[in-house]
C-alpha cells in the first residue's frame, strides 16, 4: 500500500510489504516443497514464505538424512496465538525426525529489555514450555536451554560459552552498526549470543555437522545475514552455514503489530471464553463495510479482516471451509458479525480442549525438557 514500514530485529511497524522485503534482504521465495509440507497450513497458505539456503534441508528430509532446528524466544509477556506460529513448526520438524533446540533468550531480555533472569525463567516455563506441550511437543530429542545456563553437562557448555566468545573476532563495529543501526554492548552480546544459538547445533558436543533449519519472523534476518558472515570467516571449527525461514507476522486485533503489553492486540492461550468473545467483538478489525446494506452491495474484504486472517492461520484448516468463507464475505453474503462468530466459536473450540490439557502438566513433565 505504499506506506512506509519498518522491520529491524527491534522495531516492526507500518503496513509490511513483503515482496519489498524480500527484495530488500535478498531472500528466495519458499516453493516447490516435496508433499509433506503440504500438510502444514503455514507452508501449504503461504504464511511461510521466504528462506535462505532451504535446499539442505529439504535434501535431508528427502533423503532421510540427520538435521536439526533450532529457534529461539523471548521469555517475556503472555504467550498469544502468534506465538503458534513458530510452536507449530518447531513440532512440524519434531515429526519430521530433526533434533530440536529451543533457545530462551533471557540473556537477551535481561540486557535489552531489564527483565530479570529469575522472571525470564518464571516466564518461559509458564508461558511458553507448557503450551509447547500441550501443542504436542514432546521431550524425545528435545533440548530448551537458556542462554544463562546451557547445560548441566559440563562439555556442553563449555562448547557453547567457547563458541560464543570465538566470533568476537570476526565481526566489525560498523557492521553491526548496519545492522542494527542503534548498537549497544547489551545488543552485542545478545546478537553474539544468538549467533552461537544459531550455530551451536553444529559442534560435535552437540548434533555434529548437520544442516540445521532456523524458523523464525522476517524480523530477525538481519541477525542470519550476520551470523552468516562471521560463520564464513570462523574457520575452526568449521560450521554448515544455517538454513532459514520466514514467516509473515500475524495482526493484531486492532490490525497492526500482535504485542505481548497489550492485552487488547492479542489473543492468549489462557484467555477465557468470554475474553475471547468481547476481544473478536470489541476490537478485531474488520475488512466488513460500514452498513448491512453496503455491505450486500460491495461486500467485505477478507485480506485486511483481522477474524478472517486467524480462520486462516491456524483456526479452519479446511481449504474447502476456509474458501468458501473468504467468497461469502467478498461476495456481502456473510456479514462481519457473521463471520466474527464463525471465529469466535472456532477458538473457543480450541482453547477449551488446550487448556484443559493444559491444566495436567506438572513440573515432572517439563523437566524432561529442560538440560
Ligand atoms: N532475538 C530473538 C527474538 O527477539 C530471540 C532469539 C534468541 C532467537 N536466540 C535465537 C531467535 C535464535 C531465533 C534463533 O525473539
Amino acid at each position: 500500500m505504499g506506506k512506509e514500514f519498518v522491520v529491524t530485529p527491534w522495531d516492526v511497524s507500518g503496513n509490511v510489504d513483503y515482496n519489498k522485503l524480500i527484495k530488500e534482504f535478498g531472500l528466495r521465495e519458499l516453493k516447490g516443497l516435496p508433499k509433506v509440507f503440504q500438510e502444514n497450513v503455514l507452508f501449504r497458505r503461504k504464511i511461510i514464505f521466504a528462506h535462505r539456503d532451504f535446499e539442505r534441508i529439504v535434501e535431508a528430509i528427502e533423503k532421510k538424512k540427520k538435521f536439526a532446528m533450532l529457534t529461539g524466544l523471548m521469555p517475556t509477556g503472555k504467550f498469544h496465538i502468534g506465538h503458534m506460529i513458530l510452536a507449530q513448526q518447531i513440532i512440524f520438524y519434531q515429526k519430521l525426525g530433526a533434533d530440536i533446540y529451543v533457545a530462551v533468550a533471557d540473556l537477551e531480555s535481561y540486557n535489552t529489555r531489564g527483565q530479570s533472569l529469575e522472571e525470564g525463567r518464571k516466564i518461559a516455563v509458564e508461558e511458553y514450555i507448557k503450551n509447547y506441550i500441550t501443542l504436542g511437543l514432546k521431550p524425545e530429542k528435545c533440548e530448551i536451554y537458556f542462554q544463562s545456563d546451557r547445560s548441566r553437562d559440563g562439555e556442553k557448555s563449555g562448547a557453547y560459552y567457547r563458541l560464543a566468545n570465538l566470533f568476537g573476532r570476526h565481526a566489525t563495529f560498523n557492521e553491526f552498526k548496519a545492522v542494527y543501526g542503534d548498537i549497544t554492548p547489551g545488543k552485542m552480546v545478545s546478537a553474539f549470543l544468538q549467533a552461537t544459538d544459531i550455530m551451536h547445533p553444529g559442534l560435535k558436543e552437540f548434533s555434529g555437522r548437520v544442516p540445521i533449519v532456523v524458523p523464525v519472523g522476517v524480523d530477525q534476518d538481519p541477525h542470519l545475514r550476520l551470523i552468516r558472515d562471521m560463520t564464513n570467516r570462523l574457520k575452526e571449527p568449521d560450521l554448515i552455514l544455517p538454513s532459514s525461514t520466514y514467516h509473515y507476522f500475524i495482526q493484531g486485533l486492532k490490525g497492526g503489530k500482535m504485542s505481548s503489553s497489550d492485552p487488547t492486540s492479542f489473543i492468549a492461550l489462557t484467555d477465557s471464553a468470554k475474553e475471547v468473545e468481547t476481544k473478536i467483538k470489541k476490537y478485531a478489525f474488520s475488512g466488513g463495510k460500514d452498513t448491512v446494506e453496503e455491505h450486500r452491495a460491495k461486500g467485505g474484504n477478507p485480506d485486511i479482516d483481522v477474524s478472517f486472517q486467524y480462520l486462516r492461520f491456524f483456526f479452519e484448516q479446511d481449504d474447502k471451509k476456509l474458501a468458501q468463507i473468504e467468497e461469502d464475505y467478498r461476495s456481502g453474503k456473510l456479514l462481519t458479525g457473521e463471520l466474527k462468530k464463525i471465529t469466535i466459536e472456532k477458538i473457543n473450540a480450541f482453547l477449551k480442549e488446550h487448556q484443559a490439557r493444559r491444566a495436567k502438566i506438572i513440573e515432572k513433565d517439563i523437566e524432561k525438557f529442560l538440560y
